[in-house]
């Protein structure tokens, strides 16, 4: 597809004439000029609450970045994904992860076929499958009830069920232990299985492909460790392991029926897969309904940002004011801050989502963008960063838009404590906005030598999402949330936010150097000199050759 130059475009030209007229311009000046501010530039939708205020925008650069958003095509090809059209141009599939929670009775086709059903026919394979498990219907090999969970996958395939799974901690079986293992390295399955008795295990086998390296080398290590403690009987694998693919001949292969496999499609990116089957392992924690309200979380966002006006559109908003310090301010990262515990892996859920999306040189033709696309996410749970990086975003020389997340109701409430964590929250956004001034800190009897060294000099835009508790359904919102500023965000810069070609050349490369570190004889290297002898210093020190 040929998407129009985006620089040169009236609309950004009209963006960067605004920015050069607001340069100077002050959070504080905004304010005051505009007491209802802090009201007027909020939005709701889907259960949560965006204060959008503490942003360097006028109306002016709303209005300026919603016709940036139309002019590009943003809500044609946003109804082109919602419609299964193959908006990912470059592996020619539908983009449809908003199939994964639309209600039975919809209809969504691909390629003439109603996806929805089959949804539904997956969901309720896996809804029985979790009642047989945690009513302990389902028996181990041996007989025993399972306790164990431990999920097996890398990237989409397990990010999401991760952070899922700490997200809703507060919702789920405290009598089962979950596990995750992902990496290749040896260390992530001992220490995942060190203190389990495989007769009470199940393994639940996630990948799309069912071809990636650290995926199958962990499930084989999984099928040996399973087959030495139960007597070596292939046919314990059948209660131990269950598979989650859209591979069936690999899983096949493995050695797991597909009688135990969930399925999906391959209109489900990896990134946008925890809703599939690949959450299987967030259902066995907090059961089928559980799951089945996060799903409705993720489908309230869907319809907000199908339906919600443009002015009132969360992920649109989020996407469109990113896009204004990427490209305008040349801010390179933005930081998610979520103050709750239970949300610790989800700036790391992010990064995958955002960054392998939107990490694009090129746009849907193919030619090299002169433009920034995909910023660093990045971020940890608050209090913790304020006490180690918050520093450098109140007074460093970056520019770092922060998103902050809070709840206003606790789910574990412990003597006010939750006041303490939300309190430091609204205290960050007002410090990183309007800061102290030299005059604030000399009026606090600073002498004048430390009056530089504790100004802050405050304008550092930040957006609040709250909302009323960490539910399922919230979590659902939440994700959906960044799913669709995603793709705003690459809709505006015409790249494909559905590809991943980036992360294929170190896999090959990968698969070069394996037999090479382990092969007897010399291997003939034909690296450069700095991998040749990395090579060599690994085989030398393995004593090799
Ligand atoms: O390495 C990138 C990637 O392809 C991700 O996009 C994906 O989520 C992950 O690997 C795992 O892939 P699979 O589910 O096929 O094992």
């Amino acid at each position: 597809m040929s998407v129009p130059a985006l620089r040169s475009s009236p609309e950004w030209e009209a963006l960067a004439r605004h920015w050069r007229s607001l340069r100077g311009t002050t959070l504080k000046q905004l304010f005051d000029a505009d007491p209802q501010r802090g009201t007027r530039h909020v939005v709701q939708g889907a259960g949560l609450h965006l204060d959008y205020s503490k942003n360097l925008v006028t109306d002016e650069t709303l209005r300026l970045l919603r016709k940036l958003a139309r002019a590009r095509g943003v809500f044609e090809r946003r109804d082109a994904m919602f419609r299964g059209d193959k908006i990912n141009e470059t592996e020619k599939r539908a983009v449809l992860h908003v199939a994964l929670r639309a209600p039975r009775g919809e209809r969504i086709l691909v390629d003439g076929n109603d996806v929805v059903p089959e949804v539904h026919e997956v969901l309720d394979r896996m809804a029985a499958f979790s009642d047989k498990v945690r009513s302990g219907e389902w028996r181990g090999h041996s007989g025993k009830t399972i306790r164990n969970v431990i999920s097996i996958g890398i990237g989409g395939s397990d990010l999401g069920p991760v952070m899922a799974y700490e997200a809703l901690k507060h919702y789920s079986r405290r009598d089962m232990t979950f596990r995750f293992v992902s990496n290749v390295d040896p260390v992530d399955f001992v220490e995942a299985t060190g203190d389990l008795a495989a007769e009470e295990t199940l393994f639940i086998v996630c990948s799309k492909t069912f071809t990636t390296l650290e995926t199958l080398t962990n499930a084989h290590a999984a099928r040996d460790w399973c087959l030495e403690q139960l007597g070596g009987d292939e046919a314990a694998v059948s209660k131990h392991f269950v598979a989650v693919s859209t591979n069936a001949a690999e899983v096949g292969k493995f050695g797991i029926d597909t009688a135990n496999m969930f399925g999906f499609w391959d209109w489900v990116g990896g990134r946008y897969s925890m809703d599939s089957a690949i959450g299987l392992s967030t259902m066995l924690a907090i059961g089928p309904e559980g799951f089945r309200e996060m799903l409705a979380g993720f489908h309230a966002m869907d319809e907000h940002f199908k339906s919600a006006s443009p002015e009132r559109n969360l992920p649109l908003l989020m996407g469109l004011v990113s896009i204004w310090y990427n490209d305008f301010f040349g801010a390179q990262t933005v930081a998610v801050l979520p103050y709750a515990q239970y949300l610790k892996r989800f700036p790391a859920y992010l990064q995958q989502l955002t960054m392998e999306s939107n990490g694009k040189h090129v746009t849907l033709a193919g030619e090299r963008v002169d433009y920034a696309t995909g910023p660093i996410y990045w971020g940890e749970p608050g209090t913790n960063g304020q006490h180690s990086f918050y520093q450098l975003i109140h007074q460093g020389t970056r520019l770092i838009p922060c998103d902050f997340i809070g709840f206003m109701h606790s789910l574990t409430p412990l003597h006010g404590q939750h006041d303490l964590l939300v309190a430091n929250l609204i205290a960050q956004t007002e410090a990183l906005a309007f800061g102290k001034t030299p005059a604030q800190v000399r009026a606090e009897g600073t002498p004048e030598w430390l009056v530089p060294h504790r100004v802050c000099e405050g304008n550092r835009p930040t957006n609040t999402i709250l909302a009323e508790r960490l539910t399922p359904h919230t979590l659902g919102a939440l994700v959906a949330l960044y799913e669709h500023s995603v793709f705003t965000q690459g809709a505006v810069w015409g790249i494909d936010s559905f590809d991943q070609w980036g992360v294929e050349l170190g896999k090959q490369l990968a698969n070069k150097v394996i037999p090479q570190l382990q092969d007897a004889k010399e291997p003939k290297l034909e690296h450069d000199s700095s991998t040749n002898a990395l090579i060599r210093r690994y085989r030398a020190a393995r004593g090799a050759n």
